[in-house]
């Protein structure tokens, strides 16, 4: 689905280019062109019957650690089958034409930082990462004896996702650097994100307060359209490549 590059205000192109500090907030929409199913999708195949909202809380992982150890295998293995999309890219590429761009994301399949973008903050961390439950440090060898979850080899016990779960915290120097990002936007992106989940959709109104424009590219409404600029409505892989064009196309 093309987007119309003719529907992007003459405004709105004027303070992109003009802007000093672009900050983009993205959630799973960013990456539903890549083939991950977004968070609220409909779970697929022996998943289905699960909530991802019951399988990513510290009280599922405690009543059935396999479980959810297997539920994040399976979406590892979802994840390292596909690559960025032409929106991921085009954040990448903005990123080489603003004199600063931070990209802070909801996801945790590493696809800003596969697709070039190099100032990406991970409020929910990363699931290519592994960590002990106990010590709460990145483990990145162990031994695999066939037990799910396997062990941690400094204290023996579980080894967990570094992935942020429904009830903990953000990890405290991605937040506040998040909100220091938001604070200094000129323009501020949300891009494929519903805009329910705190504090990662409190960061657009930092970037309101502090008198920067803020954009939403979604193809749907969010209870952050109210409070947008701007709104872009159709997917992130055929808005943002129209945005790049249409603000810098004499750079290429
Ligand atoms: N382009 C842009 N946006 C899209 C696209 C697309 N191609 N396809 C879907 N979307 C939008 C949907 O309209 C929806 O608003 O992406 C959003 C996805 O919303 P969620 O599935 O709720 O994902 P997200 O906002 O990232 O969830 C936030 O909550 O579920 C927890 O920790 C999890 O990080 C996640 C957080």
């Amino acid at each position: 689905m093309s987007f119309d590059m003719m529907s992007l205000p003459d405004e709105f192109i004027r303070r992109l280019r003009e802007a000093k500090h672009v900050v983009v907030l993205s959630g799973a929409g960013i990456s539903a062109e890549s083939g991950v199913p977004t968070f609220r999708d409909a779970q697929t195949g022996l998943w289905a019957k699960y909530d991802p909202q019951e399988l990513a809380t510290p009280e599922a992982f405690q009543r059935n650690p396999q479980l959810v150890w297997d539920w994040y295998t399976w979406r590892r293995n979802l994840i390292s089958g596909v690559g960025p999309n032409h929106g991921h890219r085009a954040l990448a590429q903005m990123e080489r034409l603003v004199p600063r761009l931070t990209v802070i994301t909801q996801n945790i399949d590493g696809l800003h930082q596969q697709a070039g973008s190099t100032d990406v903050i991970e409020l929910h961390g990363n699931l290519s990462r592994t960590k002990c439950l106990n010590e709460d440090r990145i483990v990145e060898q162990w031994e695999e004896t066939g037990e799910r979850p396997p062990r941690c080899p400094h204290c023996g016990g579980y080894l967990r996702p570094d992935v942020v779960w429904f009830g903990e915290a953000l990890p405290p120097l991605a937040l506040h650097r998040a909100m220091a990002a938001s604070r200094t936007a000129d323009v501020f992106f949300t891009v494929g994100t519903s805009g329910i989940v705190y504090p990662a959709a409190s960061l657009p109104m930092e970037a309101v307060e502090a008198g920067g424009m803020v954009v939403e590219v979604n193809p749907e409404d969010t209870p952050l359209t109210h409070w947008m600029t701007y709104t872009f409505r159709g997917p992130s892989g055929a808005v943002l490549p129209a945005i790049v064009s249409a603000a810098w196309s004499e750079t290429f």
